[in-house]
């Protein structure tokens, strides 16, 4: 069966107290999905006055450090996370692989270290357009997968039902331009492989979400590709008459999995 569809904003660095009635929105709307799991993730500084604002929806942050505390300025833990009020995390985002220069083994640790805090996490994977020109995508990003993968033992302790692979093109993040569904089919299919061969059938539990330029003009035509669980979405998550029609697209017509939540 279908897995339950998540719908997950990201805003990146955008998001001020004057935004909150934006969240609430966004929330309210989201309650009308009750087929879609949909969370906000926002800058760490404002996860507290969010989770304050919509207590019953899911708010995340956009990073983790891998270590339970300790001297790292600047950073913020899993444990911080949780006691503001996240319930999610993305990990892996190709703009801090790129800016902050993180490695795959550095995504793993961050992704262990939120998920044995009780985080659910959102992981990114995507390739540059060189190497998508290059031929080489498929087989770059099942190698990203495969390397910042959290540990096969968390398999056994319901780690796939709170673990979610994004699939990010570098090159469809903020531009516009979207894979097609061949090329999206193509490699969430690869990584679902992936994630079968790292957890056995529990890999078929992990969602698989696409990112890069999801709008409301697209999102429909881009659920509908198989192993095509849910959207990571950037720009149009920032307003609610932007972020809610993709909701809208997600939520199945017929039944759908029993109820089940990111939180
Ligand atoms: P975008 O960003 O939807 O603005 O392309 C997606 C992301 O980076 O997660």
């Amino acid at each position: 069966m279908a897995l339950k569809k998540l719908v997950a904003g990201n805003w990146k660095m955008h998001g001020l107290s004057s935004d909150l009635a934006e969240i609430k929105a966004i929330a309210d709307a989201a309650s009308t999905f009750p087929g879609v799991d949909v969370a906000l993730c926002v800058p760490a500084i404002l996860i507290e006055r969010a989770a304050r604002a919509v207590p019953n929806f899911p708010i995340g942050g956009q990073d983790v450090h891998h270590a339970e505390k300790g001297a790292h300025t600047g950073c913020v833990s899993a444990q911080m996370l949780l006691d503001a009020g996240a319930s999610l995390t993305i990990v892996g985002h190709s703009e801090r692989r790129d800016a902050q220069r993180e490695s795959d083994s550095e995504v793993k640790a961050k992704a262990e270290a939120a998920l044995s805090c009780g985080l659910s996490v959102i992981l990114c994977v995507g390739e540059s357009l060189e190497t998508r020109k290059a031929g080489q995508a498929v087989q770059t990003v099942a190698a990203q997968v495969d390397a910042s993968l959290p540990d096969g033992e968390g398999a056994a302790a319901g780690v796939p039902a709170r673990l979610a692979i994004a699939y990010e093109p570098i090159w469809a993040i903020g531009t516009g331009e979207v894979a097609s569904p061949d090329d999206i089919g193509e490699m969430h299919a690869a990584l679902r492989a992936r994630l079968v061969a790292a957890y056995g059938d529990a890999g078929d539990q992990v969602r698989i979400l696409y990112g890069g330029s999801v709008k409301a003009g697209n999102a429909a035509e881009i659920f509908a590709v198989p192993d095509v669980d849910g959207a990571l979405v950037g720009g149009a998550s920032l307003k609610a008459d932007d972020f809610v029609p993709i909701i809208a697209a997600a939520q199945p017509a017929g039944a759908v999995e029993a109820e089940r939540s990111i939180a």
